[in-house]
């Protein structure tokens, strides 16, 4: 029975981020930005503690050294740049209402320091909005997703300098002067918490690049970037009154590892400080309980007259989350800490399955983040991203059959189907990806979460050609049912 629950302008979408789809990393005048010097490591390297997702100033200056002795995989995305017209009409075969996106900020300012923006990168992503135009599929346009010019990060250690506010809200003004037509749904920044796990690829800052201590830095950046959201939000607002502008959350549900009431407390505690940021982003003002931890965390925030004006005019129309998994949180003896965005931590839940990177799969918890989103913020919620990394593999008769894929989502939806009943304002669904991708943090391609397989492998390898895995066809019914026939392809 077809029951009519997903309301009926309704955004199946899929997502996706400048710096893991386009490649042409030195083509159309873009300059080279932090992405471009994240480095592919070997799994058995990865399993010896090195890191994938962020770059230190040290190993900075070794990568544009020697760059011939490494593997960065983000310069060649899944060659977006180039494949643009060819993806977007396999998004339109498959039904797909919208589309997220992001904006690569050194295509548009190469360094981020000119005065004239390049116009090879807007009329880039002009063609792009006009082609989705032509094929039906709604931009959804993230402005910052992980990729800073590496001048930025360089000179001024990206968001930790409150130059970098202006010199985003140049760019966002140029976005938004040449755009505002053709895109009407703005994400600010992606996944604001994530500085605080990440901050070279979150805030464009590197941790031995500064003489603040590392929570100063975070926080720091932090605040800069909730600035700089507000200040753009005023200036759109100004531009074009009809756009509406959004924020960004990494949601991990957090349950307690144990019943034990300290452990309640850290995941209180973790909860907070997501709390902090969008609490902020939604309302303009800081919650109560920061006063306390900045003063015996010893963090100053730099604000600035009017600033705190600034914060309570530039507030978010729509909220959006991205959600994969949910985590443990549990007390350690020296004092509630700082981890909110650790997807591994040290206790598993065992309820529980993991996916091949000990990511916890936990629909019902895609339904409890919805509810503490909702219940706090009353704004229509947006899911901006959910999705399944996974080995997937091509058959002996060309297909991929990506059933676990399809499970995942299922799953999720039913759960997304929940929250819609019982009374969550839930205008939009994206997984995480349209297509396979470079993973964000671990730069492998052989992590791939999308509906169409593209053949490349971890060290570029391979035609770049698409071929539709058995979850296109499955999603295809999905958005032609508006979310009702969940059953197979
Ligand atoms: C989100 C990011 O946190 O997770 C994406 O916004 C990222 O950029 C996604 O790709 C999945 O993470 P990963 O590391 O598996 O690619």
């Amino acid at each position: 029975m077809n029951e009519n629950v997903f309301p009926k302008n309704f955004l199946w979408g899929s997502s996706s981020a400048s710096n893991q789809i386009e490649g042409a990393w030195n083509e159309g005048g873009k300059g080279l930005e932090t992405t471009d010097f994240v480095k592919y490591v070997e799994v058995s390297d990865r399993a010896a503690g090195e890191t994938t997702f962020s770059v230190t100033k040290k190993q900075l200056e070794e990568y544009r050294t020697h760059p011939e002795k490494y593997n960065f995989p983000k310069r060649r995305g899944n060659d977006f740049y180039h494949r643009y017209k060819e993806d977007i009409k396999l998004m339109a075969e498959m039904g797909l209402k919208a589309f997220r996106m992001s904006i690569s900020w050194a295509r548009i300012y190469p360094t981020g320091f000119e005065k004239i923006p390049n116009e090879e990168g807007l009329a880039f992503y002009d063609q792009v909005f006009d082609e989705c135009k032509k094929q039906g599929i709604e931009p959804v346009v993230t402005m910052s997703h992980y990729d800073f010019p590496i001048e930025i990060t360089t000179k001024l250690n990206g968001f930790e300098s409150r130059e970098t506010v202006f010199l985003f809200v140049k760019l966002a003004k140029t976005l938004l002067e040449r755009f505002h037509s053709k895109v009407k749904y703005w994400i600010i920044f992606n996944e604001c918490n994530m500085v605080f796990h990440a901050p070279y690829p979150c805030c464009g800052a590197m941790i031995d690049n500064t003489e603040l201590s590392e929570m100063q830095l975070k926080f720091q950046c932090a605040y800069h970037q909730l600035l700089a959201s507000a200040l753009v939000i005023d200036e759109g607002r100004k531009i074009d009154k009809t756009l509406l502008f959004g924020n960004m959350l990494s949601k991990s549900v957090y349950y307690p590892a144990t019943t034990k009431p300290e452990d309640n407390l850290q995941q209180q505690f973790d909860i907070a400080m997501d709390n902090w940021l969008t609490d902020t982003q939604v309302w303009g003002t800081f919650p109560y309980y920061m006063n306390r931890f900045f003063s015996e965390a010893k963090i100053k925030l730099p604000i600035m007259c009017n600033d705190l004006e600034a914060l309570r005019k530039g507030t978010i129309d729509f909220f959006t989350f991205s959600y994969y998994c949910s985590v443990l949180c549990n007390y350690e003896e020296t004092g509630l800490k700082l981890h909110t965005t650790d997807l591994t931590s040290k206790y598993k839940n065992e309820y529980l399955k993991f996916s091949k990177w000990e990511w916890a799969i936990d629909p019902i918890g895609l339904r409890i983040a919805l509810h503490q989103i909702y219940d706090r913020y009353h704004l229509p919620v947006l899911v901006s991203e959910c999705g399944l990394g996974a080995y997937d593999k091509v058959e002996v008769d060309g297909t991929v059959k990506d059933d676990y894929r399809i499970d995942y989502l299922k799953e999720h939806i039913l759960q997304l189907k929940e929250s819609i009943k019982d009374g969550v304002d839930v205008f939009g669904f994206f997984t995480w990806s349209y297509a396979d991708i470079v993973s964000q943090t671990t730069s492998e391609f052989s992590k791939r979460y999308g509906f169409i397989y593209v053949d490349c492998d971890d060290y570029g390898h391979g035609t770049f050609e698409r071929l539709p895995k058995k979850s296109y066809f499955w999603y295809k019914k999905v958005i032609a049912s508006n979310g009702e026939n969940l059953d197979e392809a």
